[in-house]
């Protein structure tokens, strides 16, 4: 007989990838629950919609603000926490762990990282004053003795692809950010959730670092550009943005805009996200799962050719 299935409670679910966290939650047939900022009359109507496809999946929305009893009432229903909230939300995952300290039912939780493997790399300042903040929440969670995972998910798949080839648009020009010879790592997300899922809920990953890092989705810019040629049928002009040129932005944008400018050096020029290789004692999603079968690169490009998906709000525009 299968064993009861763990109970999911996702913060952030409403948002770019909550909604794929949430979906594969369900998929895999966990009872799900999603805490979110109460509905009214002035909740986007996009919200409103997520909340009623939610609703008709058997997902239970409860609502409520990031205040310590509510959030505590509402981990006492869960055996796991996934965390989406979106970026300047980050140090506010003290107050979930704090909840967690005292309903001490968790079984895992999972925080908002979903990135790059932010123990690993030293990149500009305005990404490393970001990743502080994800760094200091790690620490937290570490001394909180809160049996955890830590998700390296590298690039959102369908985001980046969006981001750098503009797919819904007609352009004839795409930026390439450096030589455009680097190598990056992109996932689709409804893999990243799936695999998320599945990390979450085993034994062999307890307060493990998950690294997600499938051969087939590594790939340059140049390589990307080429495959989306042939895919597409048309043919694009390369403008390139020499390295020089991205870190004197780096430097001269006010922030927050200093933060995606980094962010692109760090993936595209540094090549952060395979700067490191994994050793034995690191876990990789594709070697964890094996018969999961992932979506690559070029399937990924396959379905921007049928039914593109959306874009994401404009971070890095
Ligand atoms: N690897 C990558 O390529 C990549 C790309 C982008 C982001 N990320 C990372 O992914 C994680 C999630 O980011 P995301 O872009 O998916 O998030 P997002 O869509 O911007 O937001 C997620 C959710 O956060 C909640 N939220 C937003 N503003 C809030 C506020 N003022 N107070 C409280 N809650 C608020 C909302 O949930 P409710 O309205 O339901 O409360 C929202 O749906 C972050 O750690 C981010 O750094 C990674």
């Amino acid at each position: 007989m299968e064993s009861k299935k763990s109970r999911i409670l996702v913060f952030g679910g409403t948002g770019y990838i909550g909604k794929y966290i949430v979906k594969a939650s369900i998929t895999l047939g966990h009872p799900t629950l999603v805490y979110t900022r109460p509905l009214n009359s002035q909740t986007p109507h996009s919200k409103t919609q997520i909340c009623n496809e939610f609703n008709s999946m058997g997902v239970i929305l409860v609502q409520g603000e990031l205040e310590h009893d509510q959030i505590v009432e509402v981990i006492k229903k869960a055996d796991i926490v996934i965390c989406a909230l979106a970026y300047p939300q980050v140090e506010e995952q003290i107050k979930i762990i704090d909840a967690i300290k005292v309903t001490r039912n968790i079984k895992r939780f999972l925080p908002s990282d979903f990135g790059v493997e932010e123990d690993r790399i030293n990149p500009l300042p305005p990404f490393q004053e970001f990743l502080d903040k994800k760094r200091k929440i790690r620490r937290e969670i570490e001394a909180s003795g809160i049996p955890y995972n830590f998700i390296s998910a590298n690039c959102y798949g369908a985001y980046f692809v969006n981001f750098l080839l503009h797919p819904h648009e007609k352009v004839k020009n795409i930026v390439v950010y450096g030589n455009g010879e680097t190598k990056a790592i992109l996932n689709y997300e409804e893999d990243i959730a799936m695999y998320s899922i599945k990390v979450a809920n085993d034994p062999r990953t307890c307060n493990r670092i998950v690294l997600y890092r499938p051969s087939k989705n590594i790939i340059t810019q140049n390589e990307l550009i080429s495959l989306w040629e042939q895919k597409s049928g048309q043919k694009f002009h390369k403008d390139f943005v020499p390295e020089e040129e991205i870190v004197k932005l780096s430097k001269t944008l006010p922030p927050p805009q200093d933060i995606p400018i980094s962010i692109i050096h760090s993936i595209f020029v540094r090549g952060d996200l395979v700067n490191f290789e994994i050793g034995e004692d690191d876990l990789e999603a594709s070697q964890l799962y094996p018969d999961y079968n992932y979506t690559s690169i070029d399937q990924l490009l396959d379905i921007f050719l049928v039914d593109p998906p959306a874009p994401a709000v404009a971070a890095f525009e």
